[in-house]
């Protein structure tokens, strides 16, 4: 079975952490916009049939993108909208963003805009593995690093079983409707996994890619553009 699968990118965060005045998602990476990147990577997976660019209502940069775009904003242009209904938390984004749109069973691939490494052969295989689930799922990357509890005062208190643990990515994908509901109950879910779980519901994991980064810091903006560079 195929589907046709609806992406919703939220792209409305301002960027503190990386401190740069421009929205982390405009920023330079060797030649184009961080989100032209993640863009194109989706544009390349065919069942998606459309990608949905979540923007602040205050965006200032998003036109200069599309004016200043060349070809590979001529590209894009046919699969990707955008709303500017973007709220004050990720979730806040996500949730307007749906309801700015009707679907009904559709699948709902949300990604961000900040992970611009995603592989579009991961993309596929992401799919494959949740398009006949009767959850949804999400990339995820089982821990590597020893995990330290602390004491409060910089001191270990305790080492903590790495075992069964995850770190979250995006993309993750669930159906529109059961994930309006969720993140509606969810205000305070930081991923739509999340707001699933809280409904009883058990995401799936699908191994992800540490190449997978979400550039949060300005290190990462380094690593994103020597990952994007050798591909
Ligand atoms: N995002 C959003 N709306 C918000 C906050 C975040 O659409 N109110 C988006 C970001 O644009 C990004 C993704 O959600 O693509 C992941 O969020 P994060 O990495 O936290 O980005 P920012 O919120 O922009 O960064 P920071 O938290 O450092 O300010
Ligand atoms: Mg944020």
């Amino acid at each position: 079975m195929s589907s046709k699968i609806i992406a919703l990118i939220p792209a409305a965060g301002t960027g503190t952490r990386l401190g740069d005045s421009l929205p982390k998602q405009y920023l330079d990476i060797n030649g184009a916009p961080l989100i032209v990147h993640t863009l194109q990577a989706l544009a390349r997976v065919l069942r998606i049939e459309k990608i949905i660019v979540v923007l602040s209502p205050e965006d200032q940069h998003w036109r200069g993108l599309v004016a200043n775009g060349g070809s590979a904003w001529q590209a894009l242009s046919a699969r990707v909208e955008t709303i500017n209904v973007g709220g004050k938390s990720r979730r806040d984004s996500v949730l307007n963003g749906l309801n700015a749109i009707e679907f009904k069973d559709q699948w709902i691939m949300v990604h961000d805009a900040a992970r611009p490494c995603i592989r579009s052969e991961l993309v596929e295989q992401f799919i494959d593995e949740l398009e006949n689930d009767s959850v949804g799922g999400l990339l995820a990357l089982p821990l590597s690093d020893t995990i330290k509890l602390d004491d409060g005062n910089l001191r270990v208190a305790k080492t903590l079983s790495r075992e069964n643990i995850w770190r979250a990515q995006t993309p993750q994908m669930f159906k529109f409707d059961l994930l309006r509901k969720a993140l509606t109950a969810s205000p305070n879910a930081t991923d739509e996994a999340e707001a699933i779980e809280a409904c009883g519901h058990q995401p799936k994991l699908v191994m992800g890619d540490s190449a997978n980064l979400k550039v949060t810091y300005a290190t990462d903006l380094k690593l994103a553009k020597m990952l994007l560079s050798e591909s």
